[in-house]
């Protein structure tokens, strides 16, 4: 049978993998103007961080996660042994609980420590049943800002996510931004349990699932896909009316500064995010075009606990992360590709056997002087290097001929307009940068 990529996975190729990578360009240079600093962690991590940092009553954690096992750790699981937890390990399936674990590990902001900001781009994997903008790898931009607990932090980083995708082609009037405060350990007990008490009392109208999660974690229910259970839940309390001063008065905070600056919002009290971490302010960008029954092209909040949770200090954090794939569905839809692609300058074509080695040292010669060159490995005749040379995408031509070469010259001509002129072996690289970089 023929090899296929696996389920919900894509090949980036041509444009859309010169689009991950110029989108990354794009939002590593743009966070840098806010102080953002790149972060790697590994594809893999040590099961628990995801269970400690996103919960294991997410659907991420109890319902999308790919195991990783070498051949050892299977042989182990097919005999019956027990693997020790450090070799139980999964793929990420976001990055924010790998980058807390990752401070922790390094100290990497100590108690005392400044603000310190941290952008990624990667992929990530949840077995997730695959559909439009529905991916099980799929790649995110993200951006965690460590040791802020002031609301200006909060609004800071929205504005830098609306930015962002402002700037890279989504019209302003397709984005919808909600936000909402998911109060903290003062006020969400007394809130999970009014709606557990809630989906109790509607358990006859509700889903299976959304009942079982009045015992496991009844904020879930907000998640539930069923168009019934969410007509139902429409009518549950609200967060916000319950959440305590403190709480209170940082998510009035966050949305005056969003005022002061003019960015327009949706307050949403039921949105509540897919993940167990979110303390307090969380948000979410939707839009309604190009992607399917998928509206969420970036969300995120903050996570006052998390580190904590790892065993670092208490130190506050928030962030949020990009889907690229759903960006793209949307650009394609409804806004303007902005990026580049990466072309070709110059051909290079020998016009028989005999120059071919000087072909391609002419090739190497521009290629080390920073110019883009193709140039045939088929041995095809000097016609069809000419439509090669079309295809390229070349703005220029060197045709190197052996009665030229006894001169010392080489033609170096315009693809465009077809002019052509002799130019000297020593000159080559001079007048090829003249012809691409500084003609009309
Ligand atoms: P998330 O909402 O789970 O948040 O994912 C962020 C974005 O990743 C989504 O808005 C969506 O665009 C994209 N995404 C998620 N799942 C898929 C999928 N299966 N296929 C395609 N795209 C997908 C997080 O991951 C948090 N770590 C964000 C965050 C950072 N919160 C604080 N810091």
């Amino acid at each position: 049978m023929a090899l296929r990529a696996p389920k919900g996975t894509t090949d980036l190729i041509g444009r859309d993998g010169e689009a991950w990578h110029f989108m990354q360009q794009a939002a590593i240079s743009c966070f840098a103007k806010y102080g953002y600093k790149i972060i790697e962690t590994p594809t893999f991590e040590q099961l628990d961080v995801f269970v400690r940092g996103i919960g294991e009553a997410t659907d991420v954690v109890g319902k999308e996660m790919f195991l990783v096992n070498s051949t050892s750790s299977l042989n182990k699981l097919v005999a019956g042994e027990k693997l020790k937890s450090e070799d139980v390990l999964a793929l990420r399936p976001e990055m924010t609980a790998g980058v807390a674990r990752a401070i922790v590990e390094g100290n990497l902001v100590p108690p005392d420590a400044t603000t310190t900001k941290f952008v990624y781009a990667a992929p990530m994997y949840r077995h997730e049943r695959p559909q439009k903008g529905r991916l099980r790898e799929f790649h995110q931009i993200g951006a965690e800002c460590i040791g802020a607990p002031e609301p200006s932090a909060d609004a800071e980083v929205i504005i830098m996510l609306i930015q962002f995708f402002e700037s890279i082609g989504i019209p302003k009037d397709k984005m919808r931004l909600l936000v909402n405060s998911m109060g903290d350990d003062n006020c969400r007990p007394a809130y999970r349990q009014s709606i557990r008490e809630f989906i109790l009392d509607h358990a006859g109208a509700l889903c299976p699932d959304c009942v079982r999660r009045a015992d496991t974690n009844p904020l879930r229910a907000f998640d539930c896909k069923n168009a019934d259970c969410q007509q139902v839940l429409s009518s549950a309390p609200k967060i916000t009316d319950m959440l305590c001063l403190e709480c209170k008065e940082h998510y009035q905070s966050v949305k005056a500064f969003l005022d002061a600056s003019k960015v327009e919002y949706i307050e949403e009290p039921r949105l509540v995010r897919g993940l167990d971490y979110y303390t307090r302010t969380v948000f979410e960008v939707q839009v309604s075009e190009g992607l399917g029954s998928q509206s969420a092209i970036g969300g995120g909040g903050r996570y006052d606990k998390l580190i904590q949770e790892f065993g670092g200090k208490p130190t506050p954090g928030l962030g949020f992360a990009i889907g690229f794939e759903r960006i793209l569905m949307v650009i394609d839809a409804v806004g303007t590709y902005k990026f580049g692609t990466y072309g070709i300058d110059v051909y290079v074509a020998a016009v028989d056997d005999s120059t071919r080695a000087q072909s391609f040292a002419i090739a190497r010669e521009l290629r080390d002087a920073g110019v883009a060159v193709e140039l045939d490995h088929q041995n095809r005749s000097l016609k069809s290097q000419f439509k090669h040379a079309d295809k390229s995408g070349a703005a220029h031509i060197i045709i190197v001929g052996p009665d030229e070469l006894n001169q010392g010259v080489v033609k170096l001509r315009s693809l465009a307009t077809r002019e052509e002129e002799l130019v000297k072996l020593n000159d080559i690289v001079a007048s090829a940068k003249d012809r691409l970089f500084n003609s009309e």
